[in-house]
């Protein structure tokens, strides 16, 4: 399984994503990575481990659509089956998402569709919960929406603050990511209009 990994920021996810496939944990391989920022650290990630990594300047574009027309040549010129988001903070483009239907993966640090946006976890602390959590999930055109793939909980201490519930946060995507990654990778994955199960 071919991976192309979409990133804005300091490439974490990435990271753990690499790891797993490097520790034969993930029967996968990270073909590229594209940012469209050209100060994210997951570049450098990147660049350490010998991958392709390219930075696509959105400001270089007329539009969106020219964009992400980038992005897709890209893509398909490195032979990449599944599109992982990892912390890309853009909306992807329609024609990328069509050129990859239901092979375009995001995650995202709450437990769907609780506080979608950029700010989920802050705005769950904030707001109070008890409980929130983390989602991996298909993408599709609107922000934190597709199908669900795998959610894990993650209980909000009396004592939490936000950077101390974004730590344990960011240690369940480590883990939660490639796990989801390597269900598709062993085709346990069935999709079923908005449900996704997984086949023992
Ligand atoms: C993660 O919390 C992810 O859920 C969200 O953006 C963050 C990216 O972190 N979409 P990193 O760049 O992988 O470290």
């Amino acid at each position: 399984m071919r991976l192309g990994v979409l990133v804005s920021g300091s490439g974490t996810n990435l990271q753990a994503i690499l790891d797993a496939c490097e520790a034969g944990d993930l029967p996968a391989e990270v073909v590229c990575v594209v940012s469209d920022r050209e100060d994210a650290y997951a570049l450098v990630r990147a660049g350490c481990a010998g991958l392709p990594a390219m930075f696509i300047d959105r400001k270089a574009y007329r539009d969106e659509d020219e964009f992400n027309h980038e992005i897709l040549d890209v893509l398909q010129g490195c032979g990449v089956d599944y599109v992982v988001m990892a912390g890309y903070m853009r909306l992807l483009g329609k024609e990328v998402l069509d050129a990859f239907p239901m092979h375009v993966l995001n995650i995202h640090p709450t437990l769907l569709p609780s506080f979608p946006g950029a700010h989920g976890i802050r705005d769950a602390f904030e707001y109070g919960v008890k409980v929130t959590g983390v989602t991996v999930h298909f993408a599709n055109e609107v922000f934190d929406r597709g199908p669900i793939l795998a959610q894990e909980e993650v209980h909000v201490d009396d004592d939490d603050t936000v950077e101390t519930l974004e730590a344990k946060i960011h240690k369940v995507e480590h883990r939660l990511y490639p796990a989801a990654l390597k269900a598709i990778a062993s085709g346990r994955v069935r999709v079923e209009g908005r449900i996704v199960r997984l086949e023992p």
